[in-house]
């Protein structure tokens, strides 16, 4: 049974390890599998591709398509023409793809149309806002995915409420997840960038199109993140796409903050998870962030609109604060006043979940 597993972005790369090392595990004790790790290129920087597969501990990619950057049809249309030629030469039996950004649903298009089976990791997460090209991604995806996987019993609903067969829906959990319980340990135990103290500092991240691209927008944050910074130190490792706007637009941290926010380039996932891990506070427009400070117990102020991962916001530690800078200061003040919420682990978030995973395409071979 060959499986490619497709990744083509930096969130991609924790989801898809824990599904290669449990398939892996399968193949290595003699059951008939042949897994295939294909890297679209959608992410090409060192700090956005190769040191991620370093710290996972993943293997180099059977395939990288190369594709780079470009609009949402050019970047999409390009993983189509070349994952459609990998899926011809390779004829696998199932392609498994993660997540939701633009390679996602190439790979799955181009898949799907060659009659291949295809099963969705992280299926069944909505918004609900369609101006975020990841809800047409996941939208589309799921439509037309033959098995899909998802994190938490919302998704699970959410797609039998679009009229999902139940047969088509797994709850399985969280692959994301797996991969921070596996590195925790290591990640926490590399030293904090210099002068920063465990608990006593904040983290940011920015690179939401909404929030980077909307000059007044973008500065707005961070003059609210700026008078966080008076309070509490805050480093902001910055999306490429993120950095390209903060220079055409001359911005840099204030001097009189001596320091007290710090831009720094992207970080790979270990020293990244290790700064997440003991912050004080996150302040982000990410989506996996959501998910992982809420198994860290840090608490989460989310810089949009909406979220696709609202169990976080129910159980977990994060609160949807949107970007008005006097909403971010005022939510921000109250975490440092108030300390943290109780908060609680989705069920199956239990790093087992790379493992369902692999069961379950193994047992479709078998049944
Ligand atoms: C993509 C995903 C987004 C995800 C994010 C995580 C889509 C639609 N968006 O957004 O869901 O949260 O990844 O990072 O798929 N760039 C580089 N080097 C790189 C990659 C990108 O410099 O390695 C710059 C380029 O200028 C590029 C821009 O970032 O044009 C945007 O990259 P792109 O892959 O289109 O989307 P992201 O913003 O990274």
């Amino acid at each position: 049974m060959k499986i490619i597993l497709a990744a083509g972005a930096r969130p991609n790369f924790m989801k898809v390890a824990p599904i290669l090392e449990a398939l892996e595990a399968r193949r290595r004790a003699g059951r008939p599998v042949e897994p295939r790790l294909v890297h679209t290129g959608q992410h090409y920087d060192r700090r956005m591709s190769e040191e991620f597969f370093a710290d996972l501990g993943l293997p180099a990619p059977d395939r990288n398509l190369g594709v780079g950057s470009g609009s949402h049809a050019q970047q999409t249309a390009r993983v189509m023409v070349a994952f459609e030629e990998v899926c011809l030469e390779e004829r696998p039996d199932w392609v498994v793809v993660v997540g939701d950004v633009n390679s996602t649903l190439a790979c799955a298009l181009a898949a799907k149309k060659l009659g291949l089976r295809l099963a969705h990791v992280e299926a069944g997460l909505r918004s609900r806002d369609m101006s975020m090209p990841e809800e047409i991604n996941r939208l589309c995806t799921d439509a037309i995915a033959d098995l899909l996987f998802t994190t938490d019993r919302i998704a699970s609903e959410n797609l039998r409420r679009e009229g999902v067969e139940e047969a088509r829906i797994r709850l399985v959990g969280n692959t994301m997840i797996d991969s921070l319980y596996r590195h925790l340990p290591r990640a926490r135990s590399l030293p904090l960038p210099e002068g920063l103290e465990a608990g006593r500092y904040a983290v940011l991240t920015l690179h939401r199109p909404g929030n980077v691209d909307d000059p007044p927008r973008l500065l707005g944050i961070l003059a609210a993140v700026s008078d966080l910074a008076r309070r509490l130190p805050v480093i902001f490792p910055a999306h490429p796409r993120t950095r390209a706007h903060l220079d055409r637009l001359g911005w840099r941290p204030q001097p009189q903050l001596d320091g007290r926010l710090r831009l720094t380039e992207p970080l790979s996932y270990l020293p990244f998870l290790g700064l997440v891990a003991r912050a004080r506070l996150v302040l982000t427009d990410s989506g996996g962030l959501q998910e992982e400070t809420t198994v860290l117990g840090v608490p989460c102020l989310t810089l949009r609109e909406t979220t696709e991962r609202p169990i976080t916001c129910q159980i977990g530690t994060n609160i949807l604060v949107g970007s008005a800078p006097e909403r971010i200061r005022a939510a921000a003040w109250s975490v440092l006043e108030n300390g943290r919420r109780p908060a609680a682990v989705p069920e199956h978030w239990d790093g087992r979940a790379g493992e369902r995973i692999a069961a379950c395409l193994l047992e479709q071979a078998s049944g």
